[in-house]
């Protein structure tokens, strides 16, 4: 009962509001737990949320203005929270064996050691009922494990102003929590982006795209060995290149259309897509393509706009651009398509411009002059990563340099403030994130990069065969972060590494 593509309007996740702003600090509380939810006409979606909703509930900070959620997992698994994008501290960084432990998951230690529920957030947290369950503190073993109902997560946001998002990271069984549910926004602003007059307002969208197939009873459809997602990880033979589903949905509403004003607006995509890849194009009802003037990469502004004809997303990917709909008839339509798909996988979202409209806002030509200019001679060393398939646990695995991932094992030992060119190598595709820092393309296979790997970015689509090189300054914090194939089942299956920055 698949819903005729452009009739169910666009839903905006709703802004979570802080429990408290005092000190300097936004305090945030998100329970992680089970709801339904309405994807489809007629039939209830059971899912896996952050406070009930799909998307999650989007945060609003402001650079440099720290944040601090405090998470309760009252899900049937262990879940962890990672802010992608996040300049954090490693014990905030949802490190996969830093688990919060549902009630009850054997292991959890009931009653021991209160007070250590946390590290470093400390603030009262009484009025909550039970949080105490915690045991041991997983910072200085890899396989320690947490043991907390609940756990707060601080971000400093010392960053960029851009588009981040949350979402679950749990050893081997990332891929099936974030298809249940469990992903969010988090934007970051500052005066000075504001002070460019972009679209804003109404006219500033957040748009999550993520494909997802659905069973005949409304239920998601995953191909997880094991469906309760407690023991066994990994997916039946046929998905090992990463789960495909036949839905596009746009912030949780298949297909959706908006309705907007004949004006410029400022779209924030991301691709929350396991591993679906898009090329995006706006076309209109005449097969007009309007220009998708980009302003923004992952890790916030470009230095100065860049316009696409279509605009190459990969999984984890973020791209926040201005699409002017002035030039469309009143009463016309402007659909969003991924050239990539075919059939009902072709079509995402569309826009039906309703009015003429006043349109204050503005594109300047100078967007941000602080991306970091570095060079290749900067460079203290240039390592070199191999993306490829491989085999594990006896099946098979993804593999970065020959190995699965081991929490056990140190890949990468980076010095505190260095400047380091890694090329990364792929069989197929592969959008390789990584944890802590951005960087910026340097080349792709011996060549210029594309048009869209301009500005900071934090995640990089490698494409079969290809040979990328970025280039990083590590000077954040010193501790143990990750890299890994954001294709969610290529993370699931071995395509992780450690990097401990020193
Ligand atoms: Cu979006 Cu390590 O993750
Ligand atoms: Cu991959």
């Amino acid at each position: 009962p698949l819903p005729p593509p452009f009739q169910v309007p666009l839903p905006i996740p709703p802004v979570l509001k802080p429990v408290s702003t005092s000190g300097g600090v936004d305090r945030y509380e998100m329970t992680q737990r089970e709801a339904t939810a309405e994807i489809l006409p007629g039939v209830r979606t059971p899912l896996w949320t952050y406070e009930g909703t799909f998307p999650g509930p989007t945060i609003e900070s402001r650079r440099r203005r720290p944040v601090t959620v405090t998470h309760r997992n009252e899900l049937p698994v262990p879940t962890v929270v990672h802010l992608h994008g996040g300049r954090t501290r490693a014990d905030s960084d949802g490190y996969p064996t830093d688990l919060v432990l549902p009630e009850g998951w054997p292991g959890t230690a009931v009653g021991a050691a209160p007070g250590m529920r946390n590290g470093h957030g400390g603030h009262d947290m009484s009025g909550h009922g039970r949080h105490d369950m915690s045991g041991t503190h997983g910072m200085h073993d890899p396989r320690a494990v947490e043991t907390t109902l609940t756990r707060d997560y601080t971000f400093p946001l010392d960053q960029r102003p851009a588009l981040l998002w949350y979402h679950d990271h749990r050893m081997d069984f990332t891929a099936p929590a974030i298809w249940r549910g469990l992903a969010g926004l988090h934007i970051v602003r500052d005066d000075a982006e504001e002070s460019l007059c972009l679209p804003a307002g109404r006219r500033e969208l957040p748009l999550m795209i993520a494909d997802r197939a659905f069973s005949a009873d409304g239920s998601l459809a995953y191909p997880a060995l094991d469906p309760t997602l407690r023991k066994q990880p990994g997916v039946q033979e046929p998905y090992l290149a990463g789960v495909l589903g036949d839905v596009i949905l746009v912030n949780g509403a298949p297909w959706p259309v908006h309705e907007v004003d004949a004006a410029r607006y400022r779209l924030r995509v991301l691709n929350a897509s396991n591993a679906r890849h898009y090329e995006l194009e706006a076309v209109t009802d005449d097969g007009r393509r309007l220009d998708l003037v980009q302003v923004g990469a992952d890790q916030g502004l470009l230095a100065a706009p860049v316009t696409h004809r279509f605009l190459p997303i990969a999984p984890a990917e973020r791209h926040d651009v201005v699409v002017d709909f002035s030039s469309v008839p009143i009463g016309g339509r402007v659909m969003v398509v991924n050239r990539l798909g075919s059939g009902r996988t072709r079509d995402v979202m569309a826009f039906r411009v309703a009015r003429k409209a006043k349109d204050g806002s503005r594109v300047a030509r100078v967007l941000s002059t602080d991306l970091p200019t570095w060079r290749r001679s900067d460079a203290v060393r240039v390592r070199e990563f191999s993306f490829r398939a491989g085999r594990m646990r006896g099946g098979h695995g993804w593999l970065i340099g020959g190995k699965p991932f081991d929490p056990a094992r140190t890949d990468v030992t980076v010095r505190l403030g260095d400047i380091e060119v890694w090329r990364l190598i792929a069989d197929v595709h592969h959008p390789v994130h990584l944890h802590l820092v951005g960087f910026r393309v340097l080349s792709r296979s011996g060549r210029r990069p594309l048009p869209h790997d301009a500005g900071l970015k934090d995640t990089v689509s490698l494409r079969p065969g290809e040979a990328v090189e970025i280039i990083t300054r590590f000077d954040a914090y010193r501790g143990r972060y990750l890299f890994h194939c954001h294709n969610a089942e290529h993370e699931d299956m071995g395509m992780m590494a450690n990097l401990e920055v020193t």
